[in-house]
Order: C-alpha cells, then structure tokens, then sequence
C-alpha cells in the first residue's frame, strides 16, 4: 500500500497544462487530500476542493498555506510566454520568483515539502542535453527568472525538489493547445507549417512527468532531478513523427532554422535533459514519442 494516506497535497497552478493532469491523477487517487490552487475564479477541473489565488501576494500564499497546512506543495504555476517575459519583465519576475519566494517562505513555516517546476530554458543550449550538475545560464529573460526561482528555494532552507523539464506535450484538456495538437490541427486543415531544425531536446509527456513528481513525493526526494520524455529530437523530426503516425500530408511541414522567426527570446538550441538520475532513484521511465502519441488519440479522440 502507498505511503499516502492522508498526506495533503497543495497543487498550484491546477489550471495549467501539467496542473490539470496533476490534479486529475490525484482527484482519481483517493488516498491523498488535495487543494488545487490557480490563477482563475474557478477549477477547470471538477469535483475537487478550489481556491483562486496569486502566488505574487504574500498574504494569498499565506491564507492558503496556514489553512490547508499541506505537507506538500507542487507548484506548477508560472508565467510562461517565453517571448512575452522579454517586454514583461517584472511581471515574469514576479510570478516566478516573488511568488516562489512567497511559497517557500510558508511552506518553512509549516515544514512542507515543496516540488517545483524548472526547465532547461536555464541552460544556454551550446552543448546540451545536460545533467542536473551541469552549469546553468539562461540565455532569455524567462530562463533568468527559472533560475532565480531554483536559487530562491535553494536559499530559503526550505525542504525542497527541483524538477527540470523540457518541451512539455499531452492530453490536457482545458486552455491553450499543446505542440502535438497544434501540429494534428493544423495539418488536418491544410495549413502549411514552418518548423525549426536546429532545437533539438527530449520532449516530455506530461503523465510521465506526473509520475515523476508523485515519485518524488512518494520517496521524500530532495533535490534535483532532470524529468524529460525517452526520446531526442529535433522539432522538426518530433513533428514528422506526429504528422506520420496520424497519417497527415507531412510535405505541409517547412524545415527553417530558428533565427528566421525573429522571436523576441533566444531558444537554447542544442538542449535537453539526461534523466539517468530520475530513472535510477524515482524509477521513472518514459513512453517513447509513438507511445505517448497512440495515448493522446485515445484520450483526445485526435
Ligand atoms: N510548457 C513547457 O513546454 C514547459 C517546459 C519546461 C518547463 N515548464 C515549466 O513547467 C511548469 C508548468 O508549465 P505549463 O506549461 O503547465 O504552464 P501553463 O499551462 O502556462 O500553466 C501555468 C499556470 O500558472 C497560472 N499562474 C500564472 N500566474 C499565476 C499567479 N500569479 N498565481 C497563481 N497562478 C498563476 C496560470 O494561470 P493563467 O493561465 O490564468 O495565467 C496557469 O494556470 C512551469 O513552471 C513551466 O515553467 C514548462
């Protein structure tokens, strides 16, 4: 039997793509208790306990936090528009570190253990895919506040694990829509589509990623840990393998390199994360690209 028994788990960001399917997997757990936290007036997912709330505010973060008296604290809120962190940037500051900040000063308070959400946009992508040891630095403004969030748990002396992943893919259902059925969509309605060669990463399942932080929970585990998919690719090759396994006009899809989007934030090219720590000590093992794919039709109907 799982060591979770009524152990209370406060998820941040619960509307967000990995907070709604966190929020999924523990709603259909049982053994846990859970608060699921976000930015909106209501839960996009039903039947679980909700609060609106700003990480920014202190005082928000406290009421939370001294009320639930969680033992742990996913936070999978941030501010995460790359490109918009660049003419945003104390609004990006805010969110992702004063509202680290805000969490970690509480959750010391009341002992909890708080697993956080990084990405390997702090590495700047010369010679990646990296280890949890390797140096960090962020070549974009998004990227600085991810590291800085990272630095501000590491600082506060609160019980802490740091996730890093990248390119994050999956069946959430609410808001925006993720790479894959981006690229399903707009192929289906004949859509050309410009994609870059030269990003080259381990694209990351979000379930798998769920499984990941429950094992981190699971174990106590503190620390860093690198959480990406089974696969290395460019972003070209990630969407040749969509528009091939969902049998679309894959002559719709243009390799450019990424200097030619003009994007406001420099991209980590040459990125993504070595997950052999994640696979020895929290058992994590990845679904390879197909098999996540085959997932997503049956969940999403694609
Ligand atoms: N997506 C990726 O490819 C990727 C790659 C590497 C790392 N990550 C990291 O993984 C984590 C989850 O990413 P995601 O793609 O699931 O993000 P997401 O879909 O953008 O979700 C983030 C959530 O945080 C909420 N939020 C924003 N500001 C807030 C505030 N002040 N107080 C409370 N909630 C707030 C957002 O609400 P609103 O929508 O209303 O703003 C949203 O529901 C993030 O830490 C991100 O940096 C993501």
């Amino acid at each position: 039997m799982k060591n979770l028994i009524n152990r209370r788990i406060l998820i941040i960001g619960s509307n967000g793509m990995l907070g709604q399917r966190l929020t999924e997997f523990y709603k259909r757990s049982g053994d846990v208790e859970i608060l699921a936290c976000s930015a909106e007036d209501e839960s996009f997912i039903e039947g679980v306990e909700y609060r609106k709330i700003d990480i920014r505010e202190k005082s928000e973060v406290k009421n939370v936090v001294m009320k639930f008296f969680p033992d742990v604290i996913v936070n999978t809120a941030a501010y995460t528009n790359v490109d918009g962190a660049e003419a945003e940037k104390e609004l990006a500051w805010k969110i992702n570190v004063v509202g680290v900040k805000n969490i970690a000063r509480f959750a010391q308070a009341i002992d909890a253990h708080v697993v956080h959400i990084s990405s390997d946009y702090i590495f700047d992508g010369k010679n990646g895919p990296y280890y949890e040891t390797d140096n960090p630095n962020p070549i974009s403004y998004y990227g600085r506040t991810k590291l800085a969030s990272e630095n501000e748990l590491m600082v506060s002396g609160v019980r802490n694990s740091i996730i890093r992943t990248n390119v994050l893919y999956g069946p959430a259902k609410y808001g925006r829509p993720d790479f894959v059925k981006w690229v399903v969509n707009s192929l289906r309605e004949g859509k050309n589509i410009r994609i870059v060669t030269d990003q080259f990463g381990n694209p990351t399942f979000i379930d798998d990623l769920v499984f990941g932080i429950d094992a981190i929970i699971e174990k106590t585990a503190e620390g860093i840990y690198n959480i990406g998919g089974k696969d290395f690719v460019t972003r070209f090759e990630f969407t040749n393998l969509i528009a091939e396994y969902f049998n679309l006009d894959k002559s719709l899809i243009t390799p450019i390199l990424t200097e030619e989007l003009h994007q406001p934030a420099p991209r980590p090219l040459k990125s993504g994360l070595l997950i052999e720590k994640a696979v020895a000590e929290l058992e994590y093992n990845p679904h390879s690209i197909v098999e996540t794919l085959s997932i997503m039709e049956k969940e999403l109907g694609l």
